[in-house]
């Protein structure tokens, strides 16, 4: 029948309206004569009612979960007292199954298995993804992109593509994904960062999403082997231009994501507990960071207590963040910690004009810095690193061909969205985790 509309599970204003949906079974109750089907098609979720006749060619072994259908009916505004996704219901007078399902889905729902094998459960990523959780962590992180962009859109900085296969190392060279390019050897990138660099001369201050690689040995539930960059790289600013840039991207990513009623209603029910930071965010010197970690009995990796030059490793800066409980800004670590490339503080050449951004739950989510400007002292950092210089000539180049005070930051989408979403591991805030013995599905 043509006159029928075809409906999303998500569409609003249509009690009243005859309507054809197309979806799969989500949940079904049973009882002696109505069947309560809640139907998903990735829009959303809609409560259906099957009776008389209809229940009649129901068959136990066609109706499982997952099952795809159409179904015809009415729609009807119920009263929430009934619970049903959006208040509504589809008085059903019809249906077609379109694809069977083998009824299998309660083995890996969280929710009716709480104790399921995590190995299963990443086996059936595919299926899990299907889930009220994971689909809503997906919808945060769509949002989240778009708030990105539209905040970096706000700001005149331009999203630029660098490429994914290079020559050089950024972050140290532990971590690097190696193969075989054409004879040579080439890497996945670890961070976009000093080609985000070549652009602002033509571009102006520049910014790219694209994924990281890192050769992580360990299994965290920090770290994946292939993540979500946010990227960006400022022009002519000051270290306070930096510092200052970062409270304000995050702090306007949180507002307009919770702006979107729907995404604050995904939000509320991952992570009831979640505030908005307050501003301005907490600023603490690395030199400050090692006081307290002392005066708080937090030792290093070493079980002793902390010195300066240590580095503050993931369990003690984990503790220290949860304790204080709001985010920080963590400046001016020692340049013998940090990569290569950070400018260092004029005032204190032992420290780095560096900063990590940590939240609660889950530590640092952004690595940041000015960007060592002067040539001589770049190739000063190659030497003392015990790089060859030969294959960064064209990141050396900027330089020679009109330097500048610059600086900029990469931000992990994934532990953004464990801290947003409250997420225990950044394994839950991807498509399909790639991490330590895991490249399927
Ligand atoms: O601190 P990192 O290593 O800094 C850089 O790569 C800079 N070159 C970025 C820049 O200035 N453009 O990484 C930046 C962020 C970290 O703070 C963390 O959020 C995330 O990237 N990150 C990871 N996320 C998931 N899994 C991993 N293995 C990650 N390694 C880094
Ligand atoms: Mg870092």
């Amino acid at each position: 029948d043509p006159s029928i509309v075809k409906l999303r599970t998500a569409d609003s204003d249509t009690a009243g309206t005859r309507v054809r949906v197309l979806g799969r079974v989500h949940r079904l109750r049973s009882q002696k004569d109505v069947i309560f089907l809640v139907l998903s098609d990735g829009y959303g979720y809609l409560q259906c009612v099957l009776t008389g006749d209809l229940i009649k060619t129901y068959d136990a072994m066609t109706l499982t979960l997952e099952t795809s259908l159409a179904i015809h009916g009415e729609m009807h505004a119920v009263p929430p007292t009934k619970h049903a996704p959006n208040d509504r219901e589809l008085h059903a007078d019809f249906f077609t199954v379109i694809g069977c399902a083998p009824g299998d889905m309660e083995a890996i729902n969280t929710r009716v298995a709480p104790n399921a094998d995590p190995q299963t459960l990443y086996d059936n990523r595919h299926l899990v993804l299907r889930g009220e959780t994971s689909s809503s962590v997906m919808k945060v992180r769509a949002a989240t992109l778009r708030a990105f962009r539209s905040t970096f859109e706000a700001n005149r900085i331009l999203e630029v593509t660098p490429p994914a296969m290079v020559q050089t190392q950024v972050e140290g060279g532990s971590t690097l994904f190696a193969f075989d390019y054409y004879g040579e050897t080439a890497y996945l990138t670890q961070s976009s960062q000093l080609y985000l660099e070549t652009c602002l001369p033509s571009l102006g201050d520049v910014f790219c999403i694209c994924p990281s690689f890192r050769a992580e040995r360990s299994l965290t539930r920090r770290h994946l082997s292939e993540y979500t960059h946010i990227e960006a790289e400022l022009d002519f600013i000051t270290f306070q231009d930096l510092l200052d840039h970062l409270e304000s991207v995050i702090c306007n990513v949180i507002d307009l994501v919770t702006a979107d009623s729907q995404v604050a209603r995904y939000i509320k029910d991952l992570n009831p507990n979640f505030q908005p930071p307050a501003r301005p965010f907490k600023r603490m010197k690395y030199s400050e960071a090692i006081d307290w970690l002392r005066e708080h009995n937090i030792p290093n990796e070493d079980g002793n207590p902390h010195e300066f030059g240590d580095d503050i490793a993931e369990a003690a800066e984990r503790k220290m963040t949860d304790i204080l409980n709001e985010p920080i800004f963590l400046t001016y670590f020692p340049a013998d910690l940090k990569a290569f490339y950070m400018k260092k503080d004029p005032e204190d050449r032992r420290v780095t004009e560096s900063v990590d951004v940590l939240m609660p739950g889950v530590g640092e989510i952004v690595g940041a810095s000015m960007r060592m400007d002067n040539w001589d002292e770049l190739m000063e950092a190659y030497k003392k690193e015990d790089m060859n210089p030969a294959p960064y000539y064209w990141y050396t180049d900027q330089r020679k061909y009109g330097t500048s005070p610059h600086g900029g930051y990469g931000l992990g989408l994934e532990r953004f969205l464990a801290w947003l979403c409250g997420r225990y591991t950044v394994r839950e805030c991807c498509l399909y985790p790639r991490f330590t013995g895991r490249c399927t599905p």
